[in-house]
């Protein structure tokens, strides 16, 4: 499952999270990993409407939307979430440490405990190329901790 920040203006039109450029290049991403959205990958955000402007949520909002997702997260039971982009990270995880420290080990999101990986989000990469390599990273660690839990592995401590 990965969960981004707020639909967009094409998202709020089409009530389908992720179906803008930014929506094309996740999908790219998802392809390079063998996976998809209509088989393996389910798509959330943590919120569900469209911020006036595109701003960035606000905590009041988040906090509104929060029982929403919950319920989705339950309802998919994912192996395993990825956060995308640094609003759906921090928020998710209730902190406010830079995307670039939450990288690369798995967290565990409570209620359930679900285990989570982030990576940064595709309208980023689109704005700042360079940094694909690393969202690559992510994404291949993100492979990996879901092949060993599929393998009935521990992935948190
Ligand atoms: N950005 C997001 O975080 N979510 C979407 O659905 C679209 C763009």
């Amino acid at each position: 499952m990965m969960v981004g920040e707020a639909p967009g203006a094409e998202e709020d039109a089409r009530g389908e999270p992720f179906v803008g450029q930014a929506g094309k290049l996740l999908d790219n991403m998802l392809a390079a990993l063998d996976m998809n959205r209509r088989d393996n990958v389910y798509i959330a955000n943590v919120l569900k409407c469209r911020p006036p402007g595109n701003r960035d949520p606000r905590p009041d909002e988040a906090a509104q939307c929060r029982g929403y997702l919950e319920r989705q997260i339950e309802l998919v039971s994912p192996a395993l979430i990825v956060a995308v982009g640094r609003i759906a990270a921090q928020n998710l995880l209730g902190t406010d440490t830079a995307l670039a420290r939450l990288r690369g080990k798995v967290h565990a999101l409570a209620p359930g405990g679900w285990p989570l990986v982030v990576t940064y989000h595709p309208a980023y990469l689109l704005r700042s190329p360079a940094e694909k390599r690393k969202a690559w990273q992510d994404l291949s660690f993100a492979r990996q901790v879901y092949d060993r839990l599929q393998n009935g592995e521990r992935v948190l401590p």
